[in-house]
């Protein structure tokens, strides 16, 4: 096996996750645990209950990881010892789900007696896309659309990163979370919406493209989420049946034509030759389509990670971390947890 390896643990905010890398690139194991039932029925995540959930989730994750990779490398096991750094996400995030990856690896580093890396995850959603694709490398313009985030990114190199605009409210994901919950659809909104808007006119209802001329790179979601429910409510003061798959497509033709707007934009301006996706709402059938026509027209290179690896995973943390251990970049075990943490 090449040196380094490096098991990276993310918990940010409703995924625990562990994987181990080797200084060959290759994931020898890419554990994720999902909280997702537990937050349905509340609507969203909840701070509170994704930290008690890592708590125990944790060990087990990390031990999957580590035998998982123990197997990957023909070993009748791996112990924290045998590995050359543990990585973790340290910002941005809810800083309680934070905390736990945080003083887990840091625990696991003092025990082992082995460097301690610390990763912001909007970085690792940008390595993310190494991830099945060896031959990716920046420049690129890359979107990051999830429940937390929606930002555009000019990657000039790896280190070198500016936030081209990003949303001044809520999030892509946050607004498809917030229509399903308006239309009772349940949490989390987007696969639901997606599924509902294949089947409906996206031309039905005219919701507002907010941002769209406002000359720059960042977003507003607010709007469109309260022209959405503003529009159940008052169909449904009318006493009429709504038509759920006309309003999902109509809500997702509103956020993919800014998206894509915005995007070509960005790509415009910046002259990169490649266009990449992260996060959860990279999962949106409708987006995905669109950005393939848009990156076509525009002769440009359109690189959108495996799925599983658009949402939070740790892979994509023990790519950056992969990195860092190479620069010598290691931190003090007194490097807190930051809700905030920019690229
Ligand atoms: O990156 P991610 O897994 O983590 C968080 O930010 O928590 O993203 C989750 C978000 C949720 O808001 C979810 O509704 C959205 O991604 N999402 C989608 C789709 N699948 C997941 N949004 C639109 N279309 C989808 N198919």
């Amino acid at each position: 096996v090449r040196r380094p390896l490096i098991l990276a643990i993310e918990s940010s905010c409703d995924e625990t996750a562990a994987a181990v890398i080797d200084g060959g690139e290759v994931l020898r194991s890419d554990v994720v645990a999902t909280q997702v039932d537990f937050h349905a029925r509340f609507g969203g995540v909840v701070p509170e209950i994704a930290s008690r959930k890592h708590i125990e989730a944790i060990c087990g994750v990390c031990d999957e990881a580590l035998d998982v990779a123990a197997a990957s490398l023909g070993r009748s096991r791996l112990r924290w010892r045998d590995l050359d750094a543990a990585a973790v996400t340290y910002a941005p995030g809810l800083v309680g789900a934070l905390v736990v990856g945080v003083a887990f690896a840091k625990g696991a580093a003092w025990g082992a007696d082995i460097p301690f890396i610390v990763v912001n995850h909007l970085e690792g959603h940008l390595y993310a896309n190494k991830i099945g694709r060896p031959d990716f490398a920046p420049p690129a313009v890359v979107s990051l659309v999830s429940g937390g985030n929606t930002l555009l990114v000019h990657m000039a190199d790896w280190g070198d990163y500016r936030v081209l605009g990003a949303t001044i409210d809520d999030a892509v994901g946050e607004a498809f979370d917030k229509v399903a919950k308006a239309l009772g659809l349940g949490y989390p909104g987007g696969p639901v919406v997606s599924k509902f808007a294949a089947e409906g006119d996206p031309d039905a209802i005219p919701f507002p493209r907010a941002m769209l001329h406002s000359g720059d790179l960042r977003f507003s979601l607010s709007g469109l989420k309260t022209a959405v429910v503003t529009y159940i409510n008052n169909e449904r003061a009318a006493g009429r049946e709504l038509n759920v798959p006309d309003i999902c497509a109509s809500f997702t033709a509103a956020v993919v034509d800014v998206q894509v707007a915005k995007a070509r934009t960005a790509l415009r301006e910046t002259g990169a030759p490649t266009f990449c996706l992260g996060g959860g709402v990279a999962a949106n059938p409708t987006l995905r389509a669109a950005y393939e026509q848009m990156c076509a027209e525009e002769g440009v290179r359109l690189v959108m990670p495996p799925l599983a690896s658009c949402g939070d995973n740790a892979g994509m943390i023990a790519e950056v971390a992969l990195d860092r251990y190479r620069a010598g970049a290691f931190s003090p075990l007194s490097t807190d947890a930051l809700a905030h943490g920019d690229l």
